[in-house]
């Protein structure tokens, strides 16, 4: 039997399309470092407004992706950063061309956009 929290978030999760049943869902999740030690506010703010505005754009072409503006991510060099699941890939120095680079390049063609990412948690094919 499932607890009242979990049950509370799992109706939660529905309500923003998250899948609770291991399919369907979201793409990939896409986290934006909103901090202020990484980059100036305004460069993070730039691209949260861009990504806000293309992923509505794609979400009305029927295409789903999660966006959260997330606080610091205890890296603080190299921003703005932002990481895509469910491969980890992090990427830095993110401008609108950059984002617009992941989000063709990455979101909707699952390639990872080599010259920006500096880490990730999932292997691909060209680690190996
Ligand atoms: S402020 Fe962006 S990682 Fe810390």
């Amino acid at each position: 039997m499932e607890s009242e929290v979990k049950l509370k978030v799992k109706r939660k999760a529905q309500s923003r399309a998250l899948s609770v049943a291991g399919k369907g869902g979201y793409e990939r999740h896409i986290l934006l470092c909103m901090g202020t030690n990484c980059c100036p506010p305004q460069a993070s703010r730039e691209i949260a407004k861009y990504l806000n505005k293309r992923l509505s754009e794609l979400k009305k072409q029927g295409r789903n992706f999660y966006f959260t503006q997330a606080g610091c991510f205890s890296f603080c060099i190299g921003g703005p950063l932002l990481i895509v699941y469910p491969e980890g890939t992090w990427y830095h120095s993110v401008s609108v061309e950059v984002c617009e680079r992941i989000i063709q390049e990455h979101l909707l063609e699952g390639r990872i956009v080599e010259e920006f990412a500096f880490a990730r948690t999932l292997n691909t094919t060209e680690d190996k």
